[in-house]
């Protein structure tokens, strides 16, 4: 992918460093745009080394390739297949919004035709003021999209809202907005249920199981690069990935309430959670005391999230995983069956396979019985095989199932 970088006059404009390295190494072009403020925090030089090509900005004596200096930037905008702007000033994104183009990057951004990407950075009480939250509203109405600014000490000392996001998380914003979109999922929303739910028992104590998360967080990036409009149902602690709108959960019970709460807006589900399937009875709301004798727990079971959704379900399709350590392809047909799905990922758990961050295989399983396993590959890769694979299960079997 070719990727126009501007970088404006931010402390954050040494990390542009980083970006360009990590998206040379990914394969994509890059060539940067330097505003004059820019260059006192970063050098041409730097960014023409890093990038491999001439550094480009106002001041001429930043670069030598010029084929047709009149309409630079014009050529420059059409060079592109994204214009991401890290870390982007309050007058960078002032000037936009409003329609201002006084050098190379704001002549650039308004004639940008491809995706354009704002990495903001800057004072918290800067990034809170009116003026700039109505201009990143401007933006967003004009379809570019946003990497939000994180939390924590900025560098005039301060303490809040304004940091550039982390690198990687720029990085994959690019990746998504470059990433070729699958016509089943394209605008379709879809909702992505994922990682352990936690029953517990007193304030200190609670009841889960090993899942991460991984996989499920893995499958909405997927889906979200297939084009869709994700949302992630998400419990345990990873953080939750760019462009997915995500509802932490913590319980079943939870877990539940948010999906029902989104269903019936949705396309479709995939359900990677791994839900607990008891919870106590009674939560302590003291510490419990240990005692000599045995002690004893009540455990009821938690409601099964996808049977819900499946009772509800108008026009959806439903796509979950069965995690089985015997049996394996008897027990999760059995309960592809059982929960009304369109299709289930087999993910065998024997012998600890299947957690952490181990490669992992799946067997796609339909009506029709076992496809051809998916993997060994990364997690992330085994979510785009899976997203692929079901697209074109249901260009064959179109929702009739
Ligand atoms: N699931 C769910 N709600 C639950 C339990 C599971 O929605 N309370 C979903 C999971 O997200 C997964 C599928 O159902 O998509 C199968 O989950 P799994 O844990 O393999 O099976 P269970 O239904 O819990 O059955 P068992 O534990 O007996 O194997």
């Amino acid at each position: 992918m070719k990727v126009l970088l501007g970088v404006t006059g931010g402390i954050a404009a040494y990390k542009a460093g980083d970006l360009i390295r990590m998206l040379v190494r990914a394969g994509h072009h890059v060539r940067c745009c330097l505003t004059d403020a820019g260059s006192r925090f970063i050098t041409p030089l730097t960014l023409a080394t890093l990038s491999g090509e001439p550094c480009f900005g106002a001041n001429p004596e930043y670069h030598e390739w010029r084929p047709n200096p009149r309409v630079e930037h014009v050529d420059l905008a059409r060079w592109a297949d994204i214009l991401a702007v890290v870390p982007a000033t309050a007058d960078i994104i002032g000037k936009t919004a409003n329609g201002l183009a006084d050098d190379l990057l704001s002549t650039l951004l308004l004639a940008a035709e491809c995706k354009v990407l704002w990495a903001p950075a800057m004072n918290r009480a800067m990034w809170g003021h009116p003026a700039v939250q109505k201009n990143i509203a401007v933006l967003l109405g004009y379809e570019h999209h946003v990497v939000y600014p994180a939390s924590g000490v900025l560098a005039c000392g301060e303490e809040g809202t304004g940091k550039l996001a982390s690198v990687e998380e720029v990085f994959e914003a690019i990746g998504a907005l470059g990433s070729a979109p699958l016509k089943q999922f394209t605008g379709k929303r879809v909702m992505v249920t994922a990682g352990p739910t936690h029953e517990d028992l007193d304030p200190v104590r609670t009841l889960t199981n090993r899942s991460t998360g991984r996989m499920g967080i893995e499958m909405s990036r997927a889906f979200r690069d297939a084009g869709a409009a994700v949302h992630l149902i998400l419990g345990g602690e990873l953080p939750a990935p760019w462009g997915i709108d995500t509802i932490r959960v913590r319980s079943a019970e939870e877990m539940l309430n948010a999906c029902l709460a989104l269903w019936p807006d949705m396309d479709g589900v995939c359900a990677a959670a791994a839900v607990a399937d008891q919870r106590p009875e009674r939560f302590e709301p003291q510490k419990v005391k240990k005692q000599d004798a045995p002690e004893t727990v009540v455990l009821l079971r938690t409601p099964d999230i996808l049977a819900a959704l499946s009772n509800a379900r108008t026009h959806q399709w439903m796509l979950g995983f069965a995690a089985e350590s015997e049996n394996l392809v008897q027990n999760a047909t059995e309960k592809l069956s059982k929960k009304g799905l369109n299709a289930i990922l087999l993910n065998d758990i024997s012998q600890g396979k299947g957690f952490g961050d181990h490669d992992n295989c799946l067997i796609p399983i339909t009506r029709n019985g076992p496809g051809g396993a998916l993997g060994p590959v990364p997690k992330n890769q085994l979510a785009r095989e899976a997203v692929a694979w079901f697209a074109n299960h249901l260009e064959i079997n179109p929702l009739k199932d």
